[in-house]
């Protein structure tokens, strides 16, 4: 399959910029992710990587070559449509076979590739049934086997899922990441979903108002955000970010938030003004009102089973903790909120991004630098 390269490439439709400069490579036999909220460039970034809009600026390279200029019909790029428009007069062999016959592939060897296909998507016995009465699920698998049967060099997929039920939804999440393990296409795959995202992806870009605010693996994504945006778009509850005046030297180990010196990861640049610290809500430590910490009351709980969400207020705003269930903790309560080093993001709340640490130039270096700004 196939290496997609993503360099300094534009959308502008008149004088609106739907995707700045962007630059970005997808693997061979990556499941890559385009997220973001809606009216980010995802769908536009995906079309150009298909050849269904042109850049304005900036190349995309398949394998080596520069497909920038070639309209979709020479790029093979196989594109699966949110609705799965089947021909709704024809049976499911003939639906999948539509696009070899097209290309004037021969009876016999039409028959043995739909064989394959089918066998790979477990839809061997409904191949003689009209489409009109499948199921979501079947229909679904009867459009990714139109897709899969050409061998396409990539696949594009805009939201496949978003038009279905939760749960089935989910189901289908697992099909399609386990059907990609097994061909190990170079999948990319737009979704607003951040969970969907981080479940289903090997590598995420991350896109706001056309702008790349970070790529990467989910992992570093969620542990490591390049910016506040990131921060607050993944995980759920949302990552704390907690406001305050401070400043901070290159080699700076801890900071003061107010009154307390909060240990923060070795920073590697200066900065002053106004900070954010940013903390996952299990990474906040819940601590009696006599330990050191930021001081904080507890506003809600929310039980979740295993774990519960407490809601505090603070000198610095409302901050969530995620904690085990078992742990009992009080509307009201005084506590003190510890958090571990090595989870904790700085940001300058100015422009929004990161104040480099070790540990986040380390997640920059794995996904071959962060494109924003
Ligand atoms: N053909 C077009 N002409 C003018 N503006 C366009 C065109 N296509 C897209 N846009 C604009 O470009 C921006 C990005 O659109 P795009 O469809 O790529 O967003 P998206 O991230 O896919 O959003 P959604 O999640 O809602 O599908 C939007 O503001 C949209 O209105
Ligand atoms: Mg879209």
């Amino acid at each position: 399959m196939s290496e997609i390269i993503i360099k300094n490439v534009r959308k502008e439709f008149d004088d609106f910029v739907a995707v700045q400069s962007s630059s970005f490579t997808i693997e061979d036999g990556e499941f890559f992710m385009l997220l973001g909220p809606s009216g980010c460039g995802k769908t536009t970034t995906l079309r150009m990587i298909a050849g269904l809009e042109l850049p304005t600026s900036g190349e995309i390279l398949i394998d080596g070559q520069d497909v920038s200029r070639l309209p979709a019909s020479q790029r093979d790029i196989a594109f699966v449509f949110q609705m799965f428009a089947l021909y709704p007069h024809m049976n499911v062999r003939n639906n999948i076979s539509y696009p070899l016959k097209s290309q004037g592939m021969r009876r016999r060897d039409m028959r043995a590739k739909v064989a394959e296909v089918s066998k790979i998507l477990g839809i061997e016995d409904i191949l003689d049934k009209p489409v009109g009465g499948l199921s979501g699920g079947d229909r679904q698998r009867v459009a990714l086997g139109r897709a899969i049967v050409r061998d396409p060099k990539a696949f594009m997929m805009d939201e496949p899922l978003g038009a279905l039920d939760a749960e089935f939804r989910e189901h289908m999440a697992e099909e399609l990441r386990s059907l990609h393990d097994r061909m190990n296409a170079t999948t990319v795959y737009v979704t607003h979903d951040q969970l969907e995202a981080m479940q289903m992806g090997d590598k995420i870009v991350v896109m706001n108002h056309g702008v790349i605010e970070q790529f990467g693996t989910p992992q570093d994504i969620y542990d490591r955000p390049a910016t506040t945006f990131v921060a607050e778009f993944i995980g759920s509850p949302a990552m704390n970010l907690i406001r305050f005046e401070g400043q901070l030297a290159a080699g700076d180990d801890a900071v003061s938030v107010g009154s307390h010196r909060v240990a923060v990861p070795q920073s590697s640049a200066t900065a002053a003004g106004k900070l954010v610290l940013g903390v996952r809500p299990e990474h906040v430590q819940l601590n009696d009102a006599s330990a050191e910490g930021l001081a904080a009351r507890v506003v809600a709980t929310e039980y979740l089973g295993t774990t519960q969400i407490v809601t505090l207020e603070s000198e610095h705003g409302e901050v969530k903790a995620r904690t085990a269930a078992s742990i009992d903790v009080g509307v009201g309560e005084n506590l003190r909120l510890g958090f571990d080093v090595r989870t904790l993001s700085l940001f300058d709340e100015a422009d929004g991004k990161v104040i480099p640490s070790a540990l986040h130039d380390q997640a920059r270096d794995r996904a071959g630098g962060w494109a924003h700004g």
